[in-house]
């Protein structure tokens, strides 16, 4: 859909031309979305009513696989059982998983040489299983593929359901910089199926509950609070609190997509990067030995001392967001945010200017402003991060 612009001859001799896009996508949560009885999949494949029978690729994380029997077998019935909406072009192909399969080029490549291998067009669909890594290489290569395939994400970590698996966003890491090269494409559609979450080792599924807790500090305080009472059934992996905990966060995540004016962030702000200016840098300093939730909650332990600093928050909110942070298992401090470089400031610093080259334009940092609200700040003051860095190492509950 274009909405008709206007495009304005000047004097000059210049001709503005102008005109939006709209996006729409459906996000469905479900459970066993294999299961053949579960229209959920088929619904959102067939979403736009075009009344013909959809080709279809499924490319599935090979973690996903590994843990869960019998997967494969269960897409190709699925498909089978629906074979009358949907064709399945081949038998679903794995693709690497985990952060360091995105660290190169060929996982991405060969999705692209496969859908090219079985001739897909613009209007085929590319289904992505996976975590947020194998999400992030198959969105990559299904955007590029023809400028664009239909991609339908099914995340199965807590990380992809509850933020990335909803986004815009695609992209692999390149010239040792997290997410080089990327596309902002918005899927097709999502379907998010809550069985995956059994499998998940823990790390990621605590790691993934970090996101939750950054977009409630900066955005619901409500969703912060119900964080803090529930941090200890979700450290016990309780079902009806991590499916409470994906569908509020994925709600946010896409309300804020929608709502904020800069979808495809032009802008210098990045209010959904609260914290990770610092998770980036630590995610490089440890080889990738760090997984990206557990670094985007130092980034938060670090990032709410210093608003904590600058007046923004009080002791007794920073206290109750290290200890929900602490309670539900993720870290707040790493002696890597110690690492020194040659001018003897810790490395994790550099971060600052690397968030700020990635986004161009004024370094613009979000705090929180009290707890579920924000503010953007454009300076950080190294001494408050030294302060900071040295006030998380020996934090404890008081
Ligand atoms: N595109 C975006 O907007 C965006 C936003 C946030 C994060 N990310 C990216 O997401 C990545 C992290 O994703 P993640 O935390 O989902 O981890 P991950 O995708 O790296 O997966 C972690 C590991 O778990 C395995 N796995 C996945 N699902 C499983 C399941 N259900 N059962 C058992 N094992 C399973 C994977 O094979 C992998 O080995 C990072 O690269 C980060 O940059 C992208
Ligand atoms: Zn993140």
């Amino acid at each position: 859909l274009v909405r008709q612009g206007i495009g304005m001859k000047t004097s000059k001799g210049v001709y503005n031309q102008s005109f939006s896009v709209s996006y729409d996508y459906p996000v469905h949560f479900t459970r066993d979305v294999f299961s053949p009885a579960n229209p959920s999949l088929k619904n959102a494949v067939c979403r736009l009513n075009e009344n013909r029978r959809h080709r279809v690729m499924v490319f599935v994380d090979a973690g996903v696989e590994e843990a869960t029997p019998g997967l494969v077998v269960r897409i190709n019935r699925y498909f089978r059982k629906h074979s009358d909406a949907m064709l399945l072009e081949t038998e679903p192909e794995l693709v690497p998983g985990g952060e360091k399969a995105k660290n190169n080029r060929d996982a991405a490549e060969k999705v692209m040489e496969s859908i090219a291998d079985h001739r897909l067009c613009r209007q085929s669909c590319v289904i992505a299983v996976g975590g947020g890594s194998a999400l992030d290489i198959i969105g990559l290569a299904a955007s590029l593929v023809h400028r664009g395939l239909r991609l339908i994400r099914i995340p199965t970590t807590v990380l992809s359901q509850d933020d990335s698996g909803v986004g815009v966003k695609n992209g692999i890491d390149a010239y040792g910089m997290k997410n080089f090269a990327g596309t902002f494409a918005p899927p097709f559609a999502v379907v998010i199926d809550f069985d995956f979450l059994k499998t998940l080792d823990h790390d990621y599924w605590v790691g993934g509950i970090a996101e939750a807790f950054k977009v409630a500090i900066i955005k619901d305080a409500g969703f912060f609070r119900y964080l803090l009472k529930n941090a200890g059934k979700l450290a016990r992996r309780d079902e009806k609190a991590i499916e409470q905990v994906v569908r509020r966060s994925a709600i946010i995540h896409l309300d804020h997509i929608r709502t904020n004016g800069d979808p495809f962030e032009f802008g210098s702000a990045r209010p959904l990067d609260f914290g990770h200016w610092c998770a980036h840098k630590l995610e490089i300093l440890s080889g990738y030995e760090i997984g990206h939730g557990q670094a985007v909650a130092i980034g938060i332990a670090l990032d709410s001392y210093y608003a904590f600093r600058r007046w923004l928050l009080t002791k007794r909110e920073l206290d109750a967001i290290l200890v929900a942070m602490k309670t539900v298992g993720l870290p707040i401090y790493s002696s890597l945010l110690e690492r020194k470089s040659t001018d003897g400031m810790p490395k994790v610093i550099r971060g600052l200017k690397e968030f700020q080259e990635h986004l161009g334009g004024r370094l613009t940092i979000t705090l929180p402003d009290g707890i579920g609200r924000k503010v953007e700040i454009h300076e950080i003051k190294p001494q408050f991060v030294l302060d900071g860095i040295r006030f998380l190492k020996t934090w404890n509950i008081t």
